[in-house]
């Protein structure tokens, strides 16, 4: 139950949002306050449909900047709002527009696979897009004997190559929220909850090395490495009662929301966001009120980044 301070923000929130025909599109790894009131809260994947689907005149993008660039870019008519500018994402910031020029200069007849964690310059410079649910997916769909240059995380990519048995070429990029969740978090907290399932994003540092000893934490064969979403998805089927999360802490509240009766323990408790937290009520309710901040790619960029964005929304 929320204080009257914050009732009183919900109210002011609904009244701007109602008025401006404006949608609220929220991140997992929000603060709970903010996924409550957003209209969808969602992943990379979720959120990138829901915004070029919309009929809204107004996008609030309560996220990171690549997301909210996304959204500028497959809803060129609308206005896409975030309400700090400096909610960037670490791992985006891993590679930029130059150095992907020079990486390809060095593999000429590679294609790019660039992660959604990518700014608008790096997506036009890339073949196809992908996000942690359909990464594998995307892999997947371009014929075998084709080189990629997968990029910015390391892990994913690594993650990514040992689904297909594909041999990629990988960018040495990370998050740092994700790179510190090792694999000693993990047998840690099996040690103190032996029953507990284990859910992983791919970004984490300890992605690969689990599935190698994918017998010690899953009791499936591909073991259960999720995008966000996919974790929440897999919390509520699971007959498990106890949880082991490794992500980003904000994803606890929608599960143990959705999941009444189920325990959820982060797999490493100082995995927090700093940009994800940027966001709070009072800068979503004055980007309703203010009509700031827009994130507008340029037409230009926008066209070239449209066909890898494209690519990533028909494949699930
Ligand atoms: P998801 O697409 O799985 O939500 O991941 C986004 C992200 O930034 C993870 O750190
Ligand atoms: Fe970027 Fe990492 Fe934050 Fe996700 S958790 S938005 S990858 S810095």
């Amino acid at each position: 139950m929320y204080n009257t301070q914050t009732q009183l923000l919900f109210a002011e929130v609904n009244q701007h949002r109602r008025k401006k025909n404006a949608i609220v599109l929220a991140h997992n790894y929000q603060v709970p306050e903010v996924q409550d009131i957003a209209d969808y809260v969602g992943d990379s994947l979720g959120l990138a449909r829901k915004a070029a689907k919309t009929d809204a005149d107004i996008i609030v993008f309560c996220g990171v900047h690549f997301m909210a660039e996304t959204a500028s870019i497959t809803s060129p008519h609308k206005t896409v709002l975030i309400p700090d500018l400096d909610a960037g994402c670490s791992l985006a910031d891993s590679i930029t527009a130059d150095q992907l020029r020079e990486w390809k200069a060095q593999h000429p007849g590679a294609v790019v696979v660039s992660y959604v964690n990518t700014t608008a310059e790096v997506k036009a410079e890339s073949d196809y897009c992908c996000t942690s649910s359909n990464a594998v997916g995307i892999v997947e769909s371009i014929p075998e004997d084709q080189q990629i240059l997968f990029l910015p995380d390391k892990f994913l990519g690594a993650y990514v190559e040992m689904i297909t048995g594909r041999d990629l070429i990988i960018w040495d990029g990370a998050c740092h929220v994700h790179e510190k969740i090792g694999e000693l978090n993990l047998s840690e907290k099996q040690k103190e909850y032996p029953d507990a399932e284990f859910l992983i994003h791919p970004e984490c540092g300890c992605s690969t090395s689990c599935m190698m000893k994918s017998a010690m934490y899953f009791d499936c064969k591909d073991g259960h490495v999720y995008s966000t979403s996919g974790m929440l998805d897999r919390a509520r089927e699971s007959e498990a009662e106890k949880f082991v999360v490794a992500t980003e802490t904000g994803i606890l509240h929608r599960m143990e929301k959705e999941n009444p009766g189920k325990q959820f323990y982060a797999a490493n408790e100082e995995s927090v966001c700093d940009y994800m937290k940027m966001i709070t009520l009072e800068n979503l309710r004055d980007a309703l009120k203010y009509d700031q901040f827009e994130v507008k790619v340029p037409k230009e960029l926008a066209q070239k980044a449209m066909l890898p964005i494209e690519r990533m929304l028909q494949v699930s």
